[in-house]
């Protein structure tokens, strides 16, 4: 298993890409099984979770091609409906195809995930979604088993904002029969993003990016081109890097105007924030005071940006309550934070950071990808050299980071174990 070598306390100055949006793209690459035509997608990641998706869409017989950032995948040749637990419980976001191989083949048998490092995380919404419409759903030998002719329009109120939940109930509503309301629906970017890939494809939606989504039913959706969003959470992860580091960074390829929690909490902190169409400017003159957030459902504070925010606050001025409010076991990173010096309560689902002076090098082990975030972050803050074990969990969702760290002047670097 690699480990990432990092020699901290320098500043990060520079230029950076961001890359396609993660949470982006694998829902849009699921949706593709929604037509028997090629769909050319482009500012895809290479990623772990894409490589994971591709081979689930693989498994399923779709053809996909990558080619750098583009990838096509044509879903004409499917042949099974069956996504099998060895892939699933890899990668959750593998349950986004339920949906897509319902509607389109009229059965699914798609793997249940499982546990999951950062809290329960139950699949419950998407299925109680689909029964609605129609779907005959069971649960047999570890596998959702959903059968239905054809799926059925129907008014779907969700009991919590779910993000794939919705994702999965707006895919399947795409050929269903009449009109699909979805209430309560997750208005986080990426839905956004994936309803208008499914629009370019032919869907008829409106609504993405509010509570209340409405898709009519089409016979048929069709083959296309699309670009996947900029990842407003890779983006947040190296502005934290950058402000815990006291740097200057211009961020290119990235979108602001998804991002404005995470821009509002690092001006708080004292960062110096000029944003543009599509790049971002930070400058840290000074050390960062210590800023409450609290996360919840987008527009609010972002769970996936929870981890790298608390390396800020570890090394801020001041004392600042975090609030984990989506998933219950979501600050793992904390321990290994102390490791490197950190100053954190835990209790319950808040977490009381107080700001220490220095983080000082130490081996800490990632436990999942944000939290692997943050202790990236942390290591080029800490003095001295910090190792951080178990990196497979970052390269699931960061492009190539170390490459890009470097690009700004960090020194870290992957040995293979
Ligand atoms: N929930 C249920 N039942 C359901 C669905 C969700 O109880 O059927 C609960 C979850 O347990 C959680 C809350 O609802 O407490 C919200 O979970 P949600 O369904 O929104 O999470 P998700 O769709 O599984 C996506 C992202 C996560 C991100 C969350 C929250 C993808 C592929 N994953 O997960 O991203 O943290 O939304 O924004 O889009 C990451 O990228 O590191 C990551 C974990």
């Amino acid at each position: 298993m690699d480990k990432l070598l990092i020699q901290g306390g320098r500043p990060l100055v520079g230029e950076v890409p961001i890359s396609g949006a993660k949470n982006a793209a694998l829902p849009i690459m699921c949706a593709c099984l929604l037509v028997s035509d090629a769909v050319e997608l482009s500012n895809i990641p290479m990623l772990r979770d894409v490589s994971t998706t591709a081979k689930v869409l693989s498994t399923l017989g779709a053809r996909v091609q990558a080619n750098g950032n583009e990838i096509t995948i044509d879903a004409g040749p499917v042949t099974s409906v069956e996504a099998p637990y060895d892939l699933v419980k890899t990668m959750r976001a593998s349950v986004l195809v339920l949906g897509p191989l319902l509607t389109r083949f009229g059965e699914a048998r798609v793997s249940l995930p499982g546990g999951c490092a950062i809290g329960q995380r139950p699949v419950d919404q998407h299925i109680r979604g689909l029964r609605a419409m129609g779907a005959d759903i069971r649960i047999e030998q570890g596998y959702i088993h959903a059968k239905a002719t054809r799926l059925t329009g129907a008014r779907l109120i969700t009991d919590m904002v779910t993000v794939t939940g919705t994702e999965n109930l707006m895919m399947a509503a795409t050929l269903a029969d009449g009109e699909t309301v979805i209430e309560n629906a997750a208005r986080e970017p990426e839905v956004v993003d994936l309803a208008n890939a499914l629009i370019a494809m032919g869907a008829s939606i409106s609504g993405a990016g509010t509570p209340r989504i409405v898709i009519q039913g089409v016979e048929r959706l069709h083959g296309g081109a699309y670009r996947v969003q900029p990842d407003r959470i890779e983006a947040g992860s190296f502005l934290c890097a950058a402000a815990a580091t006291r740097g200057q960074v211009r961020l290119v390829d990235v979108d602001p105007s998804l991002m404005d929690a995470t821009l509002d909490k690092l001006r708080e902190a004292g960062a110096r924030i000029e944003v543009g169409k599509d790049w971002i400017d930070l400058r840290m003159m000074a050390r960062p005071l210590a800023v409450g957030v609290r996360t919840a459902p987008y527009p609010a504070f972002a769970t996936d940006m929870q981890a790298q925010f608390m390396t800020v606050n570890c090394v801020a001025e001041g004392a600042a309550v975090m609030t984990e409010t989506i998933f219950e076991n979501r600050f793992m990173h904390a321990l290994e934070l102390e490791r490197l010096g950190a100053d954190i309560t835990i209790e319950g689902n808040t977490a009381l950071v107080k700001g220490v002076e220095k983080l000082s090098g130490a081996t800490v082990m990632a436990t999942d990808l944000r939290a692997s975030a943050s202790l990236v972050v942390a290591g080029l803050v800490a003095e001295g050299q910090t190792t951080i074990e178990r990196v497979y969990h970052l390269d699931r969702g960061y492009e190539q980071m170390e490459v890009k760290l470097r690009r700004l002047g960090a020194q870290i670097e992957r040995v293979a174990a």
